[in-house]
């Protein structure tokens, strides 16, 4: 039998530990963390997404502003937008919420964003500065998921963390933080992928498995050692005809099945999901500090 590590109320827990900093901050006439977030379209999920980070930006005092543009916005009105923000003295940090319509470049909007407020952590420069052990951005599932594994004090120093997944703000950056010289880390870390061969017979070592693959329920009972730790980061729409909005979350892992096996793991909703925001958050107060680039 497994427990929970409670994303949802650790999540709680750091906003209050912000928002008493925020406090502090106000009362000794410091400059408030100030957050811009910039949404292009109307894709549901990315207006939920944006509308929780700004409703949590004011949850710790923090302001905010929010930039919605229509889908039609060419890439250089875009480009001129984050040229502002990039000089505007008051923002602290920004975030461009990411998917973007199909003629934007992806890739010329993420570089063109000033790392110094790049507090998603995407561009290259705060990617290589993290890979190096520079003070840098993290990027903000990595980043929640190292929260919990550090407030919660799950040992990952010689042990084997199987990473599933290996994209740019997950698989990645987690497998470079877990096998970074530091605490959390120093771990033996194994990244897995679409084209990896037996995938079981390295799940099956794994003390730690995380589990980034954007499939539901793919990790299966199986495929875990007796007292692995689990961290789900999946959040998966499954069909589903008895709930009222014709679907239910599941992440990546079969929790039904492999909580019986697990010694700790996430819950999806509930789990990795509410520390991300809190990573950026983080980063935001950070920023406003000068604590990674001064
Ligand atoms: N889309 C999905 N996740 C993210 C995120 O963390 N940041 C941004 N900007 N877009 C996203």
């Amino acid at each position: 039998m497994s427990s929970i590590i409670d994303g949802k109320q650790l999540a709680e827990t750091i906003k209050e530990e912000i928002a008493a900093e925020v406090k502090i901050l106000k009362e000794q006439g410091h400059k408030i963390p100030h957050l811009a977030a910039v949404l292009v379209g109307a894709n549901p999920a990315s207006q939920v997404y944006v509308r929780n980070k700004v409703r949590s930006c004011e949850q710790v005092g923090f302001e905010s502003t929010l930039i919605r543009k229509d889908d039609s916005i060419t890439e250089e009105e875009l480009l001129e937008i984050i040229h502002e923000l990039n000089t505007d003295e008051d923002v602290d940090g920004f975030i461009v919420q990411l998917p973007l319509p199909n003629h934007i470049n992806e890739e010329n909007i993420t570089l063109a964003i000033d790392p110094k407020k790049d507090v998603d952590g995407f561009h290259p420069m705060n990617f290589g500065r993290m890979a190096q052990g520079l003070p840098s951005y993290l990027p903000a599932t990595p980043f929640g998921i190292m929260q919990m594994l550090d407030r919660y004090n799950i040992e990952t120093e010689g042990k084997t963390c199987v990473v599933i997944g290996r994209s740019n703000i997950v698989g990645t950056p987690i497998s470079i933080l877990l096998s970074r010289k530091a605490k959390p880390g120093n771990a033996t870390v194994i990244l897995c992928h679409s084209r990896t061969k037996n995938l079981q017979e390295y799940t099956l070592k794994a003390d730690i498995i995380v589990a980034a693959i954007g499939r539901a329920n793919f990790v299966t009972a199986d495929m875990v050692k007796e007292g692995a730790v689990i961290i789900d980061v999946g959040i998966n729409r499954v069909d589903d005809a008895t709930r009222k909005r014709g679907y239910r979350l599941a992440g990546d892992v079969d929790y039904a099945g492999v909580e019986a096996k697990s010694s700790m793991i996430t819950p999806v909703p509930g789990g990795v999901g509410p520390m991300t925001v809190t990573s950026l958050l983080m980063n935001t107060l950070k920023a406003c500090k000068g604590e990674v680039y001064s």
